[in-house]
């Protein structure tokens, strides 16, 4: 479901191929940085919350989705433990800043791009966590991202989907592959990478 690319992911561009074995090799490092992308992500969907309280639409499927991102978040950190990594704070990858940086600054145009870069930032975490499900030699590891992908493509899906409730379908076409050419780039743009990301 992952893989296929402009149709259920809407992804512009594959991860650079030099990703997965960098990743692979520093399964640490990308623990780490996934457990502070899931906690993120669930404080993204808190801040929509807080900012379009009259958007009783978002309310119910942003605060499930916040929740599920937390247990998202507390499995990384029983993941962590496991290996004895310590959760430690870390400095975030330039990536989700440089996606925002598309985001208009005038409503609406700013809840629809907030809603779509959300959405390709699922559809990018589930592209992956699917390269790592195939490729992890460590049982536990391998599950732990099976089981996580088929969210984070649910939540691709729920954040388009609550776009295309406030704006019209092909507002929301056009501008999901505008913000996807640039989804692609601030990714590239991070390789090299002097540490292995989630995002990187
Ligand atoms: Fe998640
Ligand atoms: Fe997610």
């Amino acid at each position: 479901m992952c893989g296929m690319f402009g149709t259920m992911l809407n992804l512009h561009a594959p991860s650079h191929a030099a990703w997965l074995p960098a990743a692979l090799a520093a399964m640490d490092d990308v623990l780490l940085d996934h457990a502070h992308c899931e906690k993120k992500a669930a404080s993204t969907a808190m801040s929509l919350l807080f900012r379009y309280p009259d958007h009783l639409e978002l309310q119910r499927p942003l605060s499930e989705l916040a929740r599920e991102e937390l247990a998202h978040f507390e499995l990384v950190l029983r993941h962590l433990d496991r290996r004895g990594v310590r959760f430690k704070r870390q400095r975030p990858s330039a990536y989700a800043g440089r996606l925002m940086e598309a985001v208009r600054p005038q409503e609406p145009e700013r809840l629809l791009d907030m809603l779509l870069c959300m959405s390709l930032i699922e559809a990018r975490s589930c592209e992956r966590m699917k390269l790592l499900s195939e490729a992890l030699e460590d049982d536990e590891l391998r599950s732990l991202y099976k089981g996580l992908l088929a969210s984070e493509a649910r939540h691709h899906t729920t954040y388009v989907d609550l776009a295309r409730l406030y704006f019209d379908a092909d507002v929301v076409r056009v501008r999901l592959e505008a913000l996807a050419a640039h989804e692609a780039s601030a990714l590239e743009r991070e390789w090299p990478a002097t540490h292995v990301r989630m995002h990187t």
